[in-house]
């Protein structure tokens, strides 16, 4: 159910929504399609030297090719549905996905070398052979994926950027939004998940005021309670004992 456009969502101020509309009219290049630069930590504690070998042995053979269509042929040799996971943190998701859906592909994108470890581990324990990793822009990755070929795009705590001025950064912008809704088939899901009012304030405003996605909540409790089928992640369980609120949301591709 789509609220009526003119509705404020709650707690956007109007100066926030004239941000958004004056971004819109411009056309606004200013956001990560087009800034291509990643911000944030690409490596955090020293691995051990069994966390190295996995990065040795498994990655290449569960990395997404270099060059080419990132189609279901060539990641897994046979056409299934594809979902894709923007920055996987540590892979619980991406891994629970995956195992959830043996015939489906996934397609992970995360900068953040140990979260890729991470990833590999579960990859390794479950054996996982449905899962393809890129160590670096999902971007990079998501615009060779060709158009209405995605079943689901997942996009959980997106990094906040909280401040105004840093609002460009934020993946939930007309740039990487536009790509993803290319991506997505008609039907397909796009799923985003976020325990940061402003991100949630700016989502709700930003996709609201999309044509191409329909939100698919019809009362408070479907984007206050987390949907079947979507687990929670470590980041998500830390932000929780924190005593942050989190919100899911879910959007059709129309
Ligand atoms: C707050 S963390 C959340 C991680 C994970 N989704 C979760 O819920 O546990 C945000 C993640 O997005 C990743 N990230 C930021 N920019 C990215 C990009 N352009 N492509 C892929 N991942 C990105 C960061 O490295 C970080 O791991």
């Amino acid at each position: 159910m789509q609220p009526p456009r003119h509705v404020r969502p709650p707690g956007v101020s109007r100066r926030l929504l004239a941000v958004g509309r004056a971004q819109t009219r411009r056309g606004e290049v200013n956001d990560p399609t087009t800034i291509r630069r990643l911000y944030g930590r690409r490596s955090g504690h020293k691995l051990r030297g069994g966390q190295e070998a996995l990065l040795e042995r498994l990655l290449p053979a569960v990395s997404v090719p270099e060059e080419g269509a990132v189609t279901s042929e060539a990641l897994f040799g046979d056409s299934r549905p594809l979902h894709f996971e923007i920055g996987f943190g540590s892979g619980e998701h991406l891994a629970y996905r995956a195992d959830l859906l043996p015939d489906h592909g996934f397609i992970g994108a995360e900068p953040f070398l140990n979260g890729v470890v991470g990833a590999l581990q579960h990859v390794r324990d479950r054996r996982l052979a449905n899962v393809r990793l890129h160590m670096g822009d999902a971007l990079d990755v998501l615009e060779r994926v060709p158009d209405g070929a995605l079943t689901m795009v997942y996009l959980l705590h997106p990094d906040p950027w909280p401040k105004a001025r840093h609002a460009k950064r934020r993946m939930v912008n007309p740039g990487p939004l536009d790509l993803i809704a290319a991506k997505l088939r008609p039907g397909g899901e796009f799923r985003l998940g976020t325990d940061d009012p402003t991100y949630c304030r700016w989502s709700m405003m930003v996709m609201n005021g999309r044509r191409d996605f329909e939100w698919l909540a019809e009362s408070a409790k479907d984007f206050l309670t987390r949907p079947g089928g979507w687990p929670e992640t470590r980041y998500e369980a830390k932000a929780r004992r924190k005593g942050h609120e989190v919100w899911y949301f879910r959007y059709r591709r129309v």
